[in-house]
C-alpha cells in the first residue's frame, strides 16, 4: 500500500489509524532516512493507541516502554546500535515476540534479527513535489 504525506500532520494520522487497527504482537519497522519523519509517526501511533504519556525519540535509550494503551508499546530506535548482539542484552525478544507491538526506528541496524513476519513502513521524501511531501509504503509480509 502506498499512502502519500502532504504535512506532519498527515504522517501522524496514517500512524494513529494503523494503530487503531494493530493486533498484540505484531513488529513495525519504520524505515527512512534522517528527520523524514519515523518519531512523527510513531507519536501518532501511540496516540491511535490510547497511549496519552508523550512519546519522544528515544535515541539515547534504544527502547522507550509505554504500559497506558490498548496494548503496550515498545519503541526501539536502533540507530546507535553497532552490533545486533547488543539488542539481546536490552531483552529484545521479549519485546518483539511478546504480547506488546514493537515499533522499529532504524530496522536496518539489526536487520539479521528482525521477525520475518514484520510489517515495514517505508517513509522516503520526493523534494520535486515539496519540502514537507513523503511518499509512505507499508507492505505486509
Ligand atoms: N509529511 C511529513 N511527515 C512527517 N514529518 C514531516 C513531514 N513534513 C515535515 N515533517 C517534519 O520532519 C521532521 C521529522 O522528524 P522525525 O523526528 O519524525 O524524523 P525521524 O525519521 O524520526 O528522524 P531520526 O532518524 O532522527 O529519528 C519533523 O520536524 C516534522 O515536522
Ligand atoms: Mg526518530
Amino acid at each position: 500500500m502506498i499512502y502519500e504525506s502532504y504535512s506532519s500532520e498527515d504522517t501522524f494520522n496514517l500512524g494513529f489509524k494503523m494503530a487503531e487497527a494493530i493486533e498484540a504482537g505484531k513488529v513495525i519497522c519504520l524505515d527512512g532516512d534522517l528527520g523524514v519523519g519515523k518519531t512523527v509517526f510513531t507519536k501518532g501511533f501511540a496516540k491511535g493507541l490510547g497511549i496519552e504519556e508523550p512519546v519522544n525519540s528515544p535515541t539515547f535509550t534504544v527502547l522507550q516502554v509505554y504500559e497506558d494503551g490498548r496494548l503496550p508499546l515498545y519503541h526501539f530506535d536502533t540507530y546507535r546500535i553497532e552490533d545486533p548482539d547488543e539488542m539481546y542484552e536490552i531483552g529484545y525478544e521479549d519485546y518483539v515476540y511478546g504480547n506488546g507491538v514493537s515499533l522499529i526506528e532504524w530496522p536496518v541496524r539489526i536487520e539479521e534479527i528482525i521477525p520475518d513476519d514484520a510489517i515495514y513502513v517505508k517513509i522516503v521524501k520526493d523534494l520535486d513535489k515539496g519540502f514537507d511531501y513523503r511518499k509512505i509504503e507499508i507492505t505486509e509480509a
